[in-house]
């Protein structure tokens, strides 16, 4: 009889013997199974493992590492979803960074955000140590050279009125440290970085450390529009 079962199950399947794919014994967890083809067993039962693509929207606080695991066993993103299924970070926000990220299981998904060609804006509100100059504003939203390479075009702003230590901005670029580095670059010292928006989420109704899954519509706004 076939029984359907979690990917996660299959590994602690794999780590205490119990599992073969096509007829022979497996004891790699994490082992790649192509679910069209292989035969996977336990117990010499047959199983279909299951497939199910899963997409979540994290409210990420602060002090938390936004990958799977740490060397420095410090909390990561995959520990604030208490969900059994294999998932991983888009992209990646800074250890101090607050805000919006996603997860998933799907690696085409995430491979298309991820590549510049998308262009999915982003939006991040930035708190700079001193007021941002106009002549700065100008050159940081048609691009500076970081790293040997121009970035993209930008849009700043200032929510709060009067305040140009409070700025947002939108780029659709994720380099490594990108805004961090951008506002650096002109002696601004990032003392807070958050990303409001992804696409056309943002995080309504969350709080930090809050997360809950996309709906259809929303997963398809990101990689369609
Ligand atoms: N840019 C940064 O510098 N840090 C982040 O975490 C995200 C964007």
């Amino acid at each position: 009889m076939h029984s359907d079962i979690a990917r996660r199950t299959v590994d602690e399947y794999i780590l205490q013997g119990r599992v073969t794919i096509n007829g022979i014994s497996i004891s790699e967890p994490g082992f790649k199974v192509n679910p069209a083809k292989d035969k996977v067993s336990v117990d010499g039962v047959p199983v279909k493992v299951s497939t199910k693509k899963i997409y979540i929207i994290l409210y990420k606080p602060e002090g938390v590492i936004s990958s799977v695991s740490d060397e420095k066993h410090r909390k990561t993103v995959v520990d604030l979803i208490n969900i059994r299924d294999r998932i991983f970070p888009v992209g990646r926000l800074d250890y101090d960074t607050t805000g919006l990220m996603l997860l998933t299981n799907d690696g085409d998904f995430a491979n298309k955000l991820m590549h510049p060609k998308f262009r999915v804006n982003k939006t991040y509100i930035v708190s700079i140590s001193r007021p941002l100059e106009e002549r700065h504003k100008v050159k940081l939203e048609n691009g500076i050279r970081i790293e040997g390479r121009k970035t993209s075009p930008a849009k700043i702003s200032f929510p709060k009125r009067n305040d140009f230590t409070n700025v947002s901005i939108t780029i659709h670029e994720g380099r490594n440290r990108q805004v961090r580095n951008m506002f650096e670059h002109y002696g601004y010292f990032v003392r807070k970085l958050h990303r409001s928006t992804y696409g056309k989420l943002d995080l309504s109704g969350l709080k930090p450390g809050g997360w809950r899954f996309l709906t259809a519509v929303e997963v398809k706004s990101l990689i369609t529009d």
